[in-house]
């Protein structure tokens, strides 16, 4: 019997991992759980002699993907697979997945639970501000872009994009202001929401210069990943402008700097929280386990992201 690792340090809701045990049953899989782990050495007892494994953002880093000598196939349940070493999982001849868009929703609703609790003052009982006509740049329009602009809209925000990867003319059928340079987007943009992946062009690369763009009162949501911020130069800016807020999901290294320096001028989630939803654990979760068996069953690599 083929067996099939779920290693989630950051468990999925129960009926996630029910649904993923049913459809493996069903398939003649077994299914091993490794959930809330705290050492790397539990999970690199656990990949020991599994064929399959599905991961959140958990780390698939050389060691581990070295210490899975019956791997074939790691899925990240979710969209950034920054976690995996995949020059390791190609030399492992280990396929690594993603399930694009099966969290997004959950992501763009964790985006706009921020957006409105910070605008409404944390609910403190003092006047606040609303969304409605506020402009709102989505930077990169992949999946959760998509969903953002459409909850957007619902709030009567103007909306803005950029994405150098999509059409113009896709952005615009949404009802969405396509934006021809990123400084162009921060420049008309009051909120700016980032959906940019972590890679080597993409850390580090908002920084002081593209924030200072921003008008008045500026907000930035972070849902995407804390290492896309100059931290750095995020700390210069939040000196020099005042009235710019930072609202991350899952804090920046620097948090502790900007909670003492800077109050009321932040939310962090304390854990990511984007995907923590019980319909993005079973959407994602049921994605992991089908690519798995169409793989190993077909040979099927759709959603193949190395080598
Ligand atoms: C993703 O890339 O899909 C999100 O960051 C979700 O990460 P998580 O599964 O660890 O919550």
């Amino acid at each position: 019997m083929k067996k099939v690792l779920i290693a989630t340090e950051k468990p999925f809701a129960k009926e996630a991992v029910d649904s993923i045990k049913n459809i493996a049953q069903k398939a003649g899989y077994e299914i091993i759980l490794l959930e809330n782990y705290t050492e790397k050495s539990q999970l690199l007892n656990a990949v020991a002699d599994v064929d399959a494994m599905i991961i959140r953002s958990d780390q698939a880093d050389k060691e581990v993907l070295d210490a899975a000598k019956k791997l074939k196939i790691v899925v990240r349940a979710g969209a950034g697979f920054d976690n995996i070493d995949l020059e390791a999982a190609t030399k492992n001849n280990i396929v690594a997945m993603n399930t694009p868009g099966q969290n997004s929703n959950a992501v763009a609703e964790l985006a706009f639970g921020m957006m409105l609790f910070t605008a409404r003052g944390g609910f403190d009982g003092k006047a606040g501000s609303e969304l409605r006509e506020k402009t709102l740049g989505i930077h990169a329009y992949g999946n959760v872009g998509k969903y953002v602009a459409e909850i957007a809209k619902g709030f009567n925000m103007k909306v803005f994009a950029f994405d150098p990867f999509v059409k113009d003319s896709d952005i615009e059928a949404d009802g969405v202001t396509a934006v021809k340079s990123v400084e162009e987007l921060y420049k008309n943009c009051q909120y700016v929401s980032l959906h940019i992946p972590a890679n080597d062009k993409t850390r580090n690369s908002i920084n002081k210069d593209l924030l200072s763009l921003m008008p008045k009162d500026a907000v930035l949501i972070n849902t995407a990943r804390k290492e896309v911020i100059h931290e750095a130069e995020l700390l210069s800016l939040m000196e020099a402008r005042p009235d710019f807020k930072y609202l991350s999901d899952i804090a920046p290294d620097c948090a502790e700097t900007i909670a003492n320096k800077y109050p009321g001028k932040f939310f962090f989630t304390p854990k990511k929280m984007g995907a923590q939803t019980a319909e993005a654990n079973i959407n994602a979760g049921i994605a992991g386990i089908n690519q798995i068996i169409n793989f190993i069953e077909k040979g099927d690599d759709t959603f193949k992201v190395n080598k």
